[in-house]
């Protein structure tokens, strides 16, 4: 009994402190290290990709109208919701709640649109193949603004800022609905294309470390670099969270459970076949690629993997964009992290994260780490800016 009691006080400050203690190892970037930390910088972002479907997309007057239109009301049916309702630039462009909440309540959680313009896949499930034809369903859309397209064509000419600018922009040949339609979300995708993330603490810690990195830096607390080093080594992030935006743009399937009293989400399999159906895709006739430039729509993956998948968000401004997932299950980065901790079995498909094992403290220093990603827009202040007439 006595003897019990001995091991008990001699093991019990051991197992405390390797539970809570910060891992004692100094951390020291090896080669691999330093090419992944690299990887992840702000710096190696790509210029823009064109997007071949929408001649308009870097038109400047494309994206003055698009910005009119993103902040305007009058697109919805009640005139009481525009898409920064939801994207509210204030919460970098989300909304704060677990589910969307527009004309009615959705289905899903509202992601950030900031630097969503590299990715070649628009929605949780990728129904959409451009920003363009992703802007049209809200509008559509009976939860988010209820209106549609006749409606939203209608108000377009009979503004005259409205009607002046879409001429100016797009011509005035045609009057075919679904055409101005379609060039209303080529506009709101041109602005959106404003919307880029700039240097975050993490960017500059990569700034200051040369190929000799030593410990001396200032930038990043002990707790941040053991978060990082986390992030590319032990907790296998960088295997989806990858590239300077923290996501390969790609769906996966991480074993979320459904919200109660719904089916669980089927994820990318249900969102390719959508994205095929949609007349608004880069194969149709509101497209201006040529069949050729639709690679993405025609050879995209297929497979069961793909059952329950979602597309890897960005982990930018992470920490400013809570609740997180596609349905928002998950209300704090800390229980983000237990999810992957434990991996649980996935209810449809198969979860492709496997368990981590990380200690209490590791799981505060991927955190610590995560919170180091806030990354403020470089857009020119005016972008962000509602209308005067808000
Ligand atoms: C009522 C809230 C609401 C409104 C209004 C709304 N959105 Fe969204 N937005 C969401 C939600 C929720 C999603 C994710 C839905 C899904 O994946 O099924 C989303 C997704 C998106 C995405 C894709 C992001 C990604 O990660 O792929 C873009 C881009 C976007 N919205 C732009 C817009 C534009 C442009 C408008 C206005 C025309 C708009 N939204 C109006 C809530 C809203
Ligand atoms: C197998 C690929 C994969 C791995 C590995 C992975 N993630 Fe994710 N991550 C995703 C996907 C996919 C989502 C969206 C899942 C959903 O909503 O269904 C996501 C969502 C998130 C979110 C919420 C983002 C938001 O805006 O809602 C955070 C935070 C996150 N991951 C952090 C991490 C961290 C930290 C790790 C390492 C411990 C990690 N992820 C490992 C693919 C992955």
């Amino acid at each position: 009994m006595k003897k019990g009691l001995l091991i008990f006080l001699f093991f019990c400050p051991i197992y405390l402190s390797w539970m809570y203690l910060p891992s004692p190892i100094p951390i020291s970037w090896d080669e691999d290290d330093i090419i992944k930390i690299k990887s992840l910088s702000i710096s190696q972002l790509k210029p823009l990709p064109v997007d071949p479907s929408n001649s308009f997309s870097d038109n400047e007057k494309a994206a003055i109208f698009g910005h009119m239109l993103f902040f305007d009301k009058r697109l919805s049916k009640n005139s009481q919701i525009s898409c920064a309702s939801c994207h509210q630039p204030s919460r970098m462009f989300t909304d704060g709640k677990k589910i969307e909440e527009g004309l009615g309540v959705g289905i899903k959680n509202t992601p950030t649109i900031i630097g969503i313009s590299f990715s070649p896949w628009f929605y949780w499930n990728g129904r959409k193949d451009s920003q363009w034809s992703q802007a049209l369903e809200p509008l559509e859309s009976n939860h988010e603004h209820g209106s549609n397209r006749s409606l939203v064509a209608q108000l377009i000419f009979e503004d005259n800022t409205y009607s002046n600018l879409y001429n100016e922009i797009f011509g005035n040949s045609s009057k075919n609905t679904e055409v101005i339609f379609s060039n209303i979300g080529k506009a709101l995708a041109a602005y959106q294309r404003k919307l880029i993330p700039g240097e975050s603490k993490f960017d500059k810690y990569v700034n200051e470390i040369s190929s000799s990195l030593n410990n001396e830096d200032k930038i990043l607390s002990y707790n941040e670099k053991a978060g990082l080093n986390l992030f590319i080594n032990k907790g296998q992030c960088i295997n989806c969270h990858n590239g300077p935006l923290f996501t390969n743009n790609s769906f996966h399937n991480t074993g979320l459970l459904s919200i109660p009293g719904q089916l669980p989400s089927l994820g990318r399999v249900e969102g390719l076949k959508l994205a095929r159906l949609d007349p608004f895709n880069c194969l149709g006739k509101y497209s201006n690629a040529k069949k050729e430039d639709c690679q993405e729509l025609t050879y995209a993956g297929e497979g069961d993997e793909f059952i329950g998948a979602h597309k890897t968000p960005t982990l930018r401004n992470i920490s400013l964009t809570s609740p997180y997932m596609h349905a928002g299950q998950l209300e704090s980065i800390a229980l983000v992290i237990d999810h992957y901790n434990i991996a649980p079995e996935a209810m449809i498909g198969h979860n492709e994260a496997k368990p981590l094992n990380l200690r209490p403290i590791e799981k505060k220093q991927l955190e610590a780490f995560l919170n180091t990603l806030i990354s403020p827009l470089v857009t020119e202040k005016k972008w962000l800016l509602g209308l005067p007439k808000d």
